[in-house]
């Protein structure tokens, strides 16, 4: 089992790091009341229905719906719990120095035809909804697999354990820079995906 630590991660960069694709302002309130509320909600309801933190691995979020717990519980572990783990990846997906690698681009040239054909696959479920949600892809029994998530639900409530990358498509997360206009957000939001962690995660790491 890997237990993962119940923690809020430190942020990995500067808060003006991804500018211009995403401002200062936005990773603040995101990561400090967004982020951190969802963190805090989250420990709060494991202490109520006195589950310890150690028992908080990858499959946790499988089994919620199997907890002996009110279905008002079920939802707080799904937000919150979701929220947390979500963020907490969402902020190692994005990096300053983002860069494909040649390996990584003949994979999701196989898998998709094309880079760019990838690209389009995955913005297209990044749009895909109504409401706030995720995008997700992930490695499913040797397959890539592209689909999105409503509000913070995430692929491991699905029994996908191995995540390769999501985005927050929540308004949150774009709207003090773009206001409606998701879909450059999501374009810009392209320049900066960590892809030497997306490479990682599919080669078997486990981050959070
Ligand atoms: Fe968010």
């Amino acid at each position: 089992m890997n237990t993962l630590p119940l923690k809020m991660i430190d942020m990995p960069y500067d808060w003006d790091a991804l500018e211009p694709y995403i401002d200062r302002a936005t990773m603040c309130y995101h990561y400090k009341n967004h982020y951190g509320g969802y963190y805090s909600k989250f420990v709060n309801a494991l202490k109520e229905i006195e589950v310890n933190s150690s028992e908080i691995d990858l499959e946790f979020f499988y089994r919620i719906d199997d907890l002996d717990v009110k279905d008002s519980y079920k939802s707080l572990l799904k937000n919150n719990g979701g929220g947390r783990w979500n963020h907490s990846m969402f902020w190692l997906w994005m990096s300053p120095s983002s860069k494909l690698s040649g390996a990584f681009k003949k994979v999701l040239e196989s898998e998709f035809w094309s880079e760019e054909s990838f690209k389009d696959k995955f913005l297209s479920a990044a749009v895909g909804r109504f409401g706030s949600w995720w995008a997700w892809l992930v490695k499913r029994e040797d397959k890539l697999v592209i689909y999105s998530t409503p509000n913070q639900d995430n692929p491991l409530m699905k029994g996908d354990f191995q995540v390769l990358l999501g985005v927050d498509v929540w308004e949150h997360a774009y709207y003090l820079k773009y206001q409606y206009r998701r879909d450059e957000y999501l374009r810009n939001w392209w320049n900066i995906i960590n892809w030497e962690r997306v490479e990682q995660l599919r080669n078997g790491a486990i981050w959070f």
